[in-house]
């Protein structure tokens, strides 16, 4: 696939198969391509950590609440993306300028690693939903978790489904000057 397949055909997936456990070496290919990512001052200010077994059913819960991602239930693989270190200049930069570097930077590795998941046949969600202490305590991580994401294969039904992506007209979103 080109990346133009892979924006075009990525979509979030909330319906996934329980039984079918996701191969190790696709797990690495996307923290592969999230690690490769892009940052400000290259400071790589991220933590990814993958959750299976046991820990994703316990992390499941931590993301629903108030009938939102109820669908997380059958998800095989969690990665949560947690705020690293900065170097200096990335901190002194975002103090200077007034620019959250971290989150774009956190975002980018996030969308590496879910266009890596579909080249890899996998599906993918991403979820900002969740109870952070919580989800902190069961993964024992210093930083704050900041984006979860959900990866595995789809339920045959919703692999079946088509959906048109809904997106805002591009001339109300690019401006050329
Ligand atoms: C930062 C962020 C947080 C999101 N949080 C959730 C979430 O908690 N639950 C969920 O089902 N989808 C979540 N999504 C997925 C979006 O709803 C989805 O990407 C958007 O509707 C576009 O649909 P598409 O990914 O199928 O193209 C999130 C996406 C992003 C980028």
């Amino acid at each position: 696939m080109d990346f133009r397949e892979i924006a075009q055909c990525r979509r979030s997936v909330r319906g996934y198969d329980a039984q079918r456990p996701v191969e190790k070496e696709k797990i690495e290919a996307c923290l592969a391509a999230a690690r490769l990512a892009p940052s400000a001052c290259n400071s790589q200010p991220w933590m990814m950590t993958v959750c299976t077994g046991d820990t994703a059913r316990k992390l499941a819960p931590l993301t629903q609440g108030m009938g939102i991602n109820s669908w997380t239930e059958e998800v095989p693989v969690f990665v949560v993306i947690s705020e690293g270190t900065m170097n200096l200049s990335a901190r002194a930069g975002m103090l200077l300028k007034n620019n959250d570097y971290r989150s774009i930077d956190l975002g980018i590795a996030c969308a590496y690693l879910t266009a890596e998941a579909t080249e890899m046949g996998l599906s993918s969600c991403i979820i900002g939903w969740f109870r952070e202490k919580a989800v902190r305590r069961l993964i024992g991580c210093k930083g704050k978790p900041r984006l979860i994401v959900a990866l595995g294969y789809p339920k045959t039904d919703s692999a079946a489904e088509t959906r048109e992506k809904i997106r805002k007209p591009a001339d109300s979103i690019i401006k050329w000057v």
